[in-house]
């Protein structure tokens, strides 16, 4: 039978939905092997498991060809000279794209293939970036003051591989120098067993 189609809001300040099907929390903790910096990592979460990001996801569609979408919320703050950031991911059928609309806030999208091509936009209000079939995500909030808030669109079957970047990393990270955020190489970066 067919899905009956519903609306949602989605406003000016904070962004947060009305209403959702999936609410997702992710603390520091949850990050375990993903910041750089592993013993203020480790000190920090020791001392308050904070509070990374939240997503509000709409994702009841089951049809095929339908779409799920919703907003991240990813706050502010530093693990060391690392960016608050999400874990990011592959799509688990690689085959499939997603498109991020900013809302609020100021950031960076890390991408790579499984090839290693590599490629960083920049993210702020208004910016609608398309992260084309094969590429891995990761959202970092540049700001230290404000959320960096996105809304995204991806097809309902793509899933989630996100045990690839758990294992290998980015090959890139975002780190601040000088108070300004800056693209350096990752050296922890493994090369993925397949
Ligand atoms: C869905 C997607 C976003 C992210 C969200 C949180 O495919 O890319 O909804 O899920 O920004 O990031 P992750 O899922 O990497 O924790
Ligand atoms: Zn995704």
């Amino acid at each position: 039978m067919a899905e009956r189609p519903f609306t949602h809001r989605v406003r000016f300040p904070h962004f947060v939905p009305d209403a959702c099907d999936n609410h997702v929390v992710r603390r520091l903790s949850d990050m375990k092997g993903q910041f750089n910096d592993e013993k203020t990592y480790d000190s920090l979460v020791a001392h308050e498991d904070t509070l990374l990001y939240e997503v509000y996801e709409f994702s009841a569609a089951r049809l095929p060809g339908g779409l799920f979408s919703g907003v991240s919320v990813l706050h502010c703050g530093l693990v060391g000279d690392e960016y608050f950031m999400t874990k990011g991911h592959f799509h688990e059928v690689l085959d499939t794209a997603e498109v991020y609309h900013c809302l609020a806030g100021r950031g960076m999208m890390v991408m790579e293939t499984p090839e290693g091509q590599t490629a960083v936009e920049e993210l702020e209000a208004g910016v609608v970036l398309y992260v084309p079939p094969r590429w891995a995500h990761r959202s970092v909030n540049t700001l230290t003051d404000h959320d960096l808030v996105t809304l995204f669109v991806y097809p309902a079957n793509a899933g989630h591989d996100y045990g690839t970047i758990e294992s290998s990393g980015f090959r890139k990270l975002v780190v601040m120098r000088d108070g300004a955020p800056c693209i350096v190489d990752n050296p922890k970066w493994a090369e993925p067993s397949r």
